[in-house]
């Protein structure tokens, strides 16, 4: 399904100034129809993590190591974790080049659930029904001003649709979707940021 969340010539516009830098793993996704970060979001991503400056990074939903590339540009410990065995491996073989990458095999509710570490930063891009359980796991691994990333928060723009029909797939992870946006905001307020790019990114400025 087409994202509605961004019009064509902006995406267009900006694809000019961005990177190819891992332009082979978004071609090897693109072409086995294995999802991958927006351009947007990944370019957004870079940004972030220059700006920020975290230590220690954690990705949910690795896939074959697209996002994952960008969140280790700047030389931060980055732990990149995906129950896919086989994304797993396929990204391995593309971020060998990187010493600062440790790829995990794992289900994000069995990871957060057994670990004890505290990340600065952290990316989401799991399934989009399970985002608020997979918050609330994570709490506990974040510290006061950590950031998180949540991506594909719109869902193709559907989210934010009330005038024509959602197909019915898409109807329950819209509805938690919507659960999990009010959440945020009704509980961080002023430190939420929800950026139309891609399909939609939630920014936390989490505040213990
Ligand atoms: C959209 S893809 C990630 C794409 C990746 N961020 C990139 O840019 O290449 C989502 C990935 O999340 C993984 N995933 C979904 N739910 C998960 C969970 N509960 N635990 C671990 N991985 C999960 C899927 O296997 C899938 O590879």
């Amino acid at each position: 399904m087409k994202s509605s969340v961004m019009m064509p010539h902006i995406v267009r516009f900006l694809s000019d100034f961005f990177s190819n830098d891992f332009s082979d793993i978004e071609t090897y996704s693109l072409e086995r129809k294995i999802p991958a970060s927006n351009k947007c979001v990944v370019e957004f991503l870079r940004f972030m993590v220059n700006l920020k400056k975290p230590k220690n990074i954690l990705e949910i939903g690795a896939g074959v190591g697209f996002s994952t590339a960008y969140l280790a540009s700047n030389g931060a410990r980055v732990t990149a974790i995906d129950y896919n065995k086989e994304r797993i491996d396929e990204a391995k073989k593309f971020l060998k080049c990187f010493n600062n990458v440790e790829l995990v095999f794992d289900n994000a509710r069995n990871f957060l659930k057994n670990c004890n570490e505290k990340f600065d930063f952290v990316f989401v891009d799991a399934v989009k029904r399970d985002y608020l359980e997979i918050f609330y796991l994570l709490e506990s691994c974040l510290e006061n001003g950590s950031f998180v990333v949540f991506d594909d928060v719109l869902m193709y723009g559907l989210v934010a649709d009330v005038t024509s029909e959602i197909p019915e797939k898409y109807k329950k992870s819209t509805e938690l979707l919507n659960e999990f946006i009010k959440e945020m905001y009704d509980r961080f307020d002023n430190n939420v940021y929800l950026l139309p790019i891609g399909n939609g990114v939630l920014l936390l400025n989490y505040e213990c």
